[in-house]
């Protein structure tokens, strides 16, 4: 089975982005340490970013899909800034009924305050905050001890 790691807006830019919030790995290092992790537990990961909100509706409604045919156990999902700003988003996890772990490499709780709402966190089976890229294979271990 496969779990779907989805990235959302300017982790693309990771490693280079504000190193000093979240820390000088890219996303292919991270890509990279999710496989290592995943094949672990004899599962493999689809791993993707966007930057476009409905490519990330599409990637939710992709996995809703997977997960009824038995071929996917849920998500992991770093949504960026559209955690704070996308209600669309919420409306595709709840619509799919799709496993998410919620992921952020920082901890938006010590940030600014608009970082402190999330559209997604009422509708995430788990959440992952503040424990940098480590963070993603917590989500990983997380998804995997919740449905496997
Ligand atoms: C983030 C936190 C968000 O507030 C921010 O917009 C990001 C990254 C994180 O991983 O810490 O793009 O999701």
């Amino acid at each position: 089975s496969t779990i779907m790691v989805l990235n959302g807006p300017n982790l693309n830019l990771l490693g280079q982005r504000e190193p000093e919030t979240y820390g000088s790995e890219t996303l292919a290092d991270v890509e990279q340490a999710c496989n290592e992790e995943a094949a672990k537990h004899g599962l493999s990961i689809d791993f993707r970013q966007s930057n476009h909100e409905g490519e990330l509706i599409d990637a939710i409604h992709e996995a809703g899909q997977l997960i009824k045919e038995g071929k996917m156990l849920g998500v992991v999902f770093n949504p960026g800034a559209y955690t704070h700003t996308s209600v669309a988003l919420h409306d595709a996890i709840v619509g799919a009924q799709v496993p998410v772990i919620e992921v952020h490499i920082s901890n938006v709780h010590a940030r600014e305050s608009f970082r402190h709402h999330s559209y997604i966190s009422p509708c995430a089976a788990g959440i992952v905050v503040g424990m940098g890229t480590f963070g993603y294979l917590l989500g990983l271990q997380g998804l995997i001890h919740k449905t496997a």
